[in-house]
């Protein structure tokens, strides 16, 4: 692991620090269990100091220009594609998923700050013609304060990347909480933000688990929370800022289908769904759990996935020809077996998988096989609840219509696609499937960065990240009406 990329403190006000009790974090590679470094574990003090020298930077920060904002942001996206295999190494070693995901999840990260930096001499509002007469009107986009920023571990630069980016662009100021699995990527993409050349207290991380977070989303200076993580943990979040009106933006669970109709290229389904359902061995939101065959593609979608998937070779992610590496941590795959044994207990055929794998070498890491679930119904716990694993069961659905609905049938509405040549088939599902994210021949992954990235009900609470929708989460409007008439002019006021 290159040390020179990472740090093993917070960074708070523009220095790198100790936290302030004894309490640490240990960041262990989950291939070999090898310990890759300590950090603190922080607690409300320190939440409380990031916070603090967040509001300090504010008044500076907003009064910069946003193409100046901007130019920052440039800087740490070169700084990003000139480290990125590095990056890329470092981040493979952390949380286990293989080398060509890990360049994929920095690229977003490249992605999102190019993107989003071009905002910088953009983040326009607009002006219209007012009611009245020598009277000018327009809005433009404010920045809100000191934004609470908590992200997962499956994705630790490209969903810091989605919040952190366009939330210093709008000109706010930041704490960030990453995940406890995944810290050190988290300092790694921090001391690019410094070395960008951001201010003191514009960006301050603080490492940590459930207390840091809690004091994060609890603290009175923080103005808007943006959360990316598991459903349950994204409503409470989203309970305790609605109880003091702090504004809240959340990206939760997923239970992605693909639909698999009558005419559909089944080498193809199968290529698009093994990547889907076992990418990043199943631990994204975007990942495809389950698979709605016809009567007609069911064995040949069955038979052709258990193909794939028991050619797989599962391993070490940073061995160039491993396809699929571990799970992130004991707790994950623990979720995983429990949630299996859920399955077979509900009458599922386990048709390939459903086992630990222990590849040579790598005995002690958290490995499991890729598994196909087949005769799941979709009222089944493993149909309805999300698994972040790499486990995907297989539905069989009478029509289209049927589909659908069982599409549509789960509390979740992150992404969903269909595969079909038919072009009246395809329309009808992209508009009357209820997700954010609908993809056409494709798996469920895979989204891009400046489109509009979220779902529909409890998977989200209206916000997209990603696109020029990410502005709207991290801005306000400010409404301006300049009257240059010299008198009194009323609105709403009808004239004689
Ligand atoms: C996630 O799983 O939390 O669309 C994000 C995708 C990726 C992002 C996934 N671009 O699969």
């Amino acid at each position: 692991m290159d040390a020179a990329l990472t740090r093993d403190r917070n960074f708070i006000g523009g220095r790198w620090v100790d936290g302030s009790g004894a309490a640490r974090l240990t960041s262990t590679n989950p291939a070999s269990g090898e310990v890759l470094g300590v950090v603190p574990d922080s607690g409300p003090q320190d939440v409380d100091r990031a916070v603090r020298a967040a509001a300090e930077a504010w008044p500076r920060w907003r009064a910069t220009p946003a193409p100046r904002r901007a130019e920052i942001l440039f800087r740490a996206a070169e700084l990003l594609v000139a480290r990125k295999e590095d990056l890329a190494r470092l981040m493979t070693q952390e949380m286990g998923k293989i080398l060509a995901e890990t360049r994929g999840d920095v690229q977003e990260a490249i992605d999102m700050t190019y993107f989003i930096a071009g905002e910088g001499r953009r983040l326009h509002g607009y002006t219209t013609p007012s009611e009245m007469p020598r009277k000018a009107a327009y809005c433009v986009r404010a920045p809100i304060g000191v934004v609470g920023i908590i992200t997962p571990w499956n994705f630790p630069m490209a969903i810091p990347s989605w919040k952190i980016v366009p939330a210093l662009v709008c000109g706010n100021t930041v704490v960030f909480k990453p995940a406890p699995e995944t810290p050190l990527v988290a300092t790694a993409f921090v001391a690019v933000l410094e070395e960008a050349g951001l201010p003191p207290g514009v960006v301050n991380l603080v490492a940590g688990g459930d207390q840091a977070g809690a004091a994060l989303v609890d603290h009175p200076g923080v103005a808007l929370v943006s959360f990316t993580g598991s459903t349950d943990v994204g409503l409470q979040v989203a309970a305790r800022c609605a109880a003091r009106g702090v504004r809240i933006s959340l990206e939760m669970g997923g239970k992605n289908a693909a639909i698999v109709l009558d005419d559909a290229d089944l080498d193809l389904v199968a290529d698009a769904l093994t990547w889907s359902a076992f990418g990043t061995t199943g631990q994204r939101c975007t990942a495809c759990s389950r698979i709605l065959v016809t009567p007609r593609t069911h064995t040949g979608v069955v038979e052709r996935l258990a193909g794939r998937a028991a050619k797989l070779r599962v391993g070490n992610g940073l061995d160039a020809v491993t396809e699929m590496g571990p799970l992130v941590s004991a707790a994950q795959r623990a979720r995983v077996e429990q949630y299996v044994a859920i399955g077979r207990g509900e009458g599922t055929r386990v048709v390939i998988g459903g086992e630990r794998v222990a590849p040579a070498g790598f005995e002690g890491g958290f490995f499991y096989a890729p598994t196909v679930l087949d005769d799941v119904r979709p009222h089944m716990r493993v149909a309805q609840e999300e698994i972040f694993g790499p486990v995907v069961g297989v539905i069989r659905c009478a029509t289209l219509d049927e589909a659908i609905e069982v599409t549509n049938g789960v509390r979740y509405g992150l992404s969903a696609s269909v595969f079909t040549r038919d072009v009246s088939a395809a329309m009808r599902a992209i508009e009357e499937i209820r997700t954010g994210i609908v993809y056409v021949n494709h798996g469920t992954i895979g989204a891009e960065v400046h489109l509009p990235f979220g779902g529909t009900r409890h998977t989200g609470n209206g916000h997209r990240e990603g696109g020029l929708q990410a502005l709207d989460v991290f801005s306000e409007w400010k409404s301006v009406y300049i009257d240059y008439s010299g008198r009194l002019q009323r609105a709403q006021i009808d004239r004689e």
